[in-house]
């Protein structure tokens, strides 16, 4: 991975066809996905269950772009080898997962994957700048991470532009998670995020049998903030 800050649109297959992961993957690819977003639930730390290292390593045989793990469990570190393993290129753990989150960040650069640092709504972007030489990426959460479908938190782009201003010229990517769409990339993408996930603004309307509905969706995205 070389580090560029273009704009670059992560579709979560929290939103894909659940019995059909490697077609959704291939299609969103084919359609102009930059990256791959895998939202990993335990049901402890956020309210929903999703999926475990197999179906990650399952879904890597069709990732050609770039996967990205974003891992919503408590504790994290004891599954860090094994989402590397499963072929993560980067790996994001939430600060409020545990009290060590420099030594988990450390782990996940150490299990040979770009470490990324998330943010909920209600944590303040003063939290993660002590760790600002163990991070690739800040992901700020603007919906409270759970599910899919919610409704984007406006309150959270200032706290992109405090974060993106921290930054400076260090190779961090902020990537902004939850609620984006063609309303709403256009405010963050101003307030300096470079990578936007979105599940249901990409997957809504189509299926693997009408994949350019897909494309549809990433284009009038990256419309949206030209
Ligand atoms: C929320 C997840 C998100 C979610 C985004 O907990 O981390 O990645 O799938 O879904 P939309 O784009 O529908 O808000
Ligand atoms: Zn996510």
């Amino acid at each position: 991975m070389t580090f560029d800050r273009s704009i670059k649109i992560a579709p979560s297959i929290l939103s894909a066809d659940f019995a059909n992961f490697g077609a959704e993957i291939e299609a969103i690819e084919a359609q102009g996905a930059d990256w791959v977003h895998i939202d990993v639930m335990d049901g402890h730390f956020v309210p929903n269950l999703t999926f475990g290292p197999p179906a990650v390593a399952a879904f890597r045989k069709h990732v050609k772009t770039v996967m990205d793990v974003h891992l919503m469990i408590a504790p994290v570190d004891p599954y860090i080898d094994a989402f590397a393993k499963a072929g993560a290129d980067i790996i994001t753990a939430h600060v409020e997962a545990g009290p060590h989150i420099h030594r988990t960040l450390q782990a996940i650069r150490g299990a040979g994957c770009k470490a990324g640092v998330a943010l909920n709504p209600g944590t303040p972007a003063e939290a993660i700048y002590p760790l600002m030489d163990l991070i690739d990426m800040v992901c700020v959460m603007t919906v409270n991470p759970g599910f899919g479908g919610q409704k984007f938190i406006h309150s959270c782009v200032e706290k992109v532009a405090d974060i993106r201003n921290k930054i400076g010229d260090r190779p961090i990517h902020i990537e902004i998670d939850g609620g984006v769409d063609p309303t709403t990339a256009p405010l963050v993408a101003a307030a300096g995020a470079d990578v936007l996930v979105a599940g249901s603004a990409v997957f809504k309307g189509g299926t693997v049998n009408t994949p350019d509905v897909y494309g549809a969706n990433i284009q009038a995205i990256r419309d949206s903030i030209k």
